[in-house]
């Protein structure tokens, strides 16, 4: 490639999970420290970060065509294309591919190694194509500038990896082992959250309730004892924690459910299948009825908790019968919300490998009958919380002149109308329910 200009905008685009918004931000951070700016909105950037997402063939595709449309673009307005960095799982994955692939490509970085991005963009402004795929043994957080501007609602990565492989599942190899980020390190980007205005925490991790550390007296902890030493920062009101797996939910991350008042009642514990034999096959280490006990316990310590779930319609060998058994454990949870997605053969996993591949008619069919039973429950569950009387945290204002927009402490998107500014926690009656958000009167502003 021919030298180029040190950029001087750049824009980070992320897709995929929230772990992945969040290392779009930690990415922004670093090119800031840089002294580059992001791209005002509606300009083209100097250099485009695209943070990719692998979990299923339609995402990683969407990487490709992206790259086309950036070039494209950027010729048409008759100047140079930006530069493109290729960040994130797909990176990870396909990194040579990406380079032998797209041309137009500069950096490919995984997502353990983007502390290095400065590096990686001296060398590529002198013309080099740079490709760091690492999962290096120092950490990365410890080279991220300190975080300075987040909204209300700010993410955390507490842990990150998994070692469970389950046999559909491509993070085992994008993001590695299973590694808990130190405590006090947390503690300390807690507080410059809270610093920087966070008033929610959201704590993230590929199996973020396989956290484990040693608080500050050397005692050993789960994430249960980082929520407490959380919810013990004043300025921060709202904890939450993403995404969890059925076999870490530990007796006391259940009781913290039932005793920390700043713990959000909301538990996202996906299932993927509700047929053991399914479950058997993907290498899920629970069975249906396990995962059901377990929702039973977090529901005696917290009756009004709401649940989400992820679902796999479409697991090879997936028979009629089994899929029903999905629908039955659905109507067992009544969940709150939920994501679903068609079985996706990725390369390299188990299950791409294995017999009785799910025609593509079978999995929309499904899909659509999996999605209306969900629909149906998370309409139930707004409906149900229609009356009662809770805080919302203000997130952003809405589209009509004084809506404002935010969550409910059961992650229901709430709007209402009235004087509050983002950032307020206010207090609202819920008073009317739709499928995806619930129409609220403001009561009070609740005190700061
Ligand atoms: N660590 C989390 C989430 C992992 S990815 C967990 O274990 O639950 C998020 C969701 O994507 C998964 O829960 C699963 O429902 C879905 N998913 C993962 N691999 C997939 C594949 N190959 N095809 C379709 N959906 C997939
Ligand atoms: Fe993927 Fe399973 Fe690990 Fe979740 S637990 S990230 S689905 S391998
Ligand atoms: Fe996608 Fe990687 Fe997250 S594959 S879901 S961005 S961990």
């Amino acid at each position: 490639m021919p030298k180029t200009a040190p950029p001087r905008t750049y824009r980070v685009k992320s897709f995929g999970c929230q772990m992945n918004v969040y290392d779009g931000e930690r990415m922004a951070e670093l090119l800031g420290a840089q002294g580059i700016s992001p791209a005002p909105e509606g300009e083209e950037a100097d250099l485009v970060v695209l943070n990719t997402c692998h979990i299923r063939e339609k995402a990683a595709e969407k990487v490709y065509s992206d790259i086309g449309r950036i070039v494209k673009e950027g010729r048409r307005d008759g100047g140079e294309a930006p530069m493109i960095a290729v960040a994130g799982c797909v990176a990870q994955a396909e990194g040579e591919e990406i380079m032998a692939r797209a041309p137009a490509v500069s950096m490919v970085v995984g997502p353990q190694a983007y502390h290095r991005l400065p590096d990686m963009l001296a060398r590529a402004v002198e013309g080099e194509r740079v490709t760091d795929t690492d999962m290096p043994a120092e950490t990365k957080f410890d080279a991220l500038p300190a975080r300075r501007k987040v909204g209300p609602s700010a993410f955390l990565t507490v842990q990150e990896g998994c070692d469970k492989f389950c046999t559909y599942c491509v993070v085992p190899y994008t993001r590695g082992a299973e590694v808990s980020r130190l405590f006090a390190d947390l503690i300390e980007e807690a507080a410059r959250l809270t610093g920087a205005g966070a008033r929610e925490i959201t704590l993230l991790g590929q199996n973020v309730n396989a956290w484990a550390g040693e608080d500050g007296r050397g005692r050993a902890i789960g994430l249960d004892g980082l929520i407490r030493e959380l919810a013990q920062m004043p300025d921060l009101a709202r904890i939450r924690y993403t995404t969890s797996h059925p076999a870490d939910m530990t007796e006391q991350l259940i009781a913290a459910h039932g005793e920390v008042e700043k713990l959000m009642p909301f538990l996202h514990l996906p299932v993927q299948s509700g047929s053991d034999r399914v479950l058997k096959a993907m290498n899920r280490s629970h069975t249906a009825d396990g995962y059901l006990r377990v929702l039973e316990r977090v529901r005696a310590v917290r009756p009004d908790i709401a649940l989400s779930g992820d679902f796999i319609v479409g697991f090879p060998g997936e028979t009629e019968a089994e899929f029903e058994e999905t629908l039955s454990l659905v109507d067992a949870v009544g969940y709150a919300q939920c994501f679903s997605f068609k079985y996706s053969a990725r390369p390299g996993t188990p299950a791409a490998e294995m017999e009785g591949q799910i025609a593509a008619q079978v999995m929309d069919e499904r899909l659509a009958r999996l999605q209306q039973a969900l629909n149906r429950h998370q309409l139930a569950f707004n409906t149900a919380s229609l009356g009662k009387t809770c805080e919302v945290l203000v997130e952003r204002a809405g589209r009509h002149a004084g809506q404002m927009l935010g969550k409910s402490p059961w992650l229901q998107s709430v709007h209402f109308t009235g004087d509050a500014q983002i950032g307020d926690m206010v207090r609202v009656e819920l008073a009317e329910a739709g499928p995806n958000s619930i129409g609220a009167r403001l009561l009070e502003p609740a005190a700061a």
